[in-house]
């Protein structure tokens, strides 16, 4: 159907206008990271990530809906206008910055290593790592990724879809190493891994994670901004680190 004067006026609004339009605000993540999105055994999205989204739904007075959605297309996918605003640990990166708006960070982070267990004392620093004879793995699309190409360039790489699946390589023994943002692995090699892996968890690079949003929407920035502010120095933020860091 042809766009009508009113869609064409909805289309110019700021997202906050459709958003308490709605009454709806769509979060966009992959529910595979954890601790921040994760399904639980009853099929509900629970986490960090979850929390700060049912914080931010809360404060615009409207429901959180939840779209599960793949990382490697979750740019395009808030572009397309599936959901209103991206919360899935994604690293703000200046490339992606391009694309889209990001809010000021609400989490800071870094990429480390998940290792064998069969090569305790022989890797201890991260470029040990940067030699053919060793197999590198991290997830598609994500800085994990970008981060051996750039800094383990001579490494054996291998990508894989999911986080589980770069988990279980290196829990198998089927690959050396898992390169990705530290509070993923250091949950991945505590529950999974224990007893088959370690972790280098001091972080190579500097990592910020924010809320992404469409462009072009400076009333939406704003109040984000100030949102995550308030949410990071009124107790919301360290209640929630405390939950899912500290148990
Ligand atoms: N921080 C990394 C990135 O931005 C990985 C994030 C993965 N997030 C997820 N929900 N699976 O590329």
């Amino acid at each position: 159907a042809p766009a009508s004067a009113a869609d064409i006026e909805l289309a110019k609004q700021s997202t906050i206008n459709k958003i308490l339009k709605s009454g709806e605000l769509r979060v966009g993540f992959d529910a595979s990271y954890a601790p921040f999105e994760i399904t639980d055994k009853n099929g509900r999205y629970i986490g960090f990530d979850i929390d700060l989204a049912k914080e931010l739904a809360k404060a615009m007075g409207v429901k959180f809906v939840p779209v599960n959605t793949d990382f490697d297309g979750i740019i395009p996918s808030l572009l397309s206008n599936k959901f209103d605003v991206i919360i899935s640990g994604m690293t703000l990166t200046q490339q992606r910055n391009l694309q889209i708006g990001f809010s000021n960070p609400y989490f800071l982070m870094g990429q480390g290593v998940m290792v064998s267990n069969k090569l305790q004392g022989k890797i201890a620093r991260y470029k040990e790592l940067n030699d053919p004879k060793y197999v590198v793995v991290s997830r598609l699309g994500t800085t994990g990724e970008e981060a051996v190409k750039k800094y383990l360039p001579k490494a054996t790489y291998k990508s894989f879809e999911k986080e589980v699946d770069c988990g279980m390589e290196v829990i198998a023994g089927r690959a050396d190493a898992f390169v990705f943002d530290i509070p993923a692995l250091e949950n991945i090699a505590s529950v999974q891994g224990k007893g088959k892996v370690f972790v280098l968890n001091d972080p190579f690079t500097f990592e910020p994670m924010a809320i992404g949003y469409k462009q072009g929407d400076p009333d939406f920035a704003n109040f984000l901004n100030n949102f995550i502010f308030q949410f990071k120095n009124d107790g919301r933020y360290q209640r929630l680190y405390d939950k899912w860091f500290r148990s």
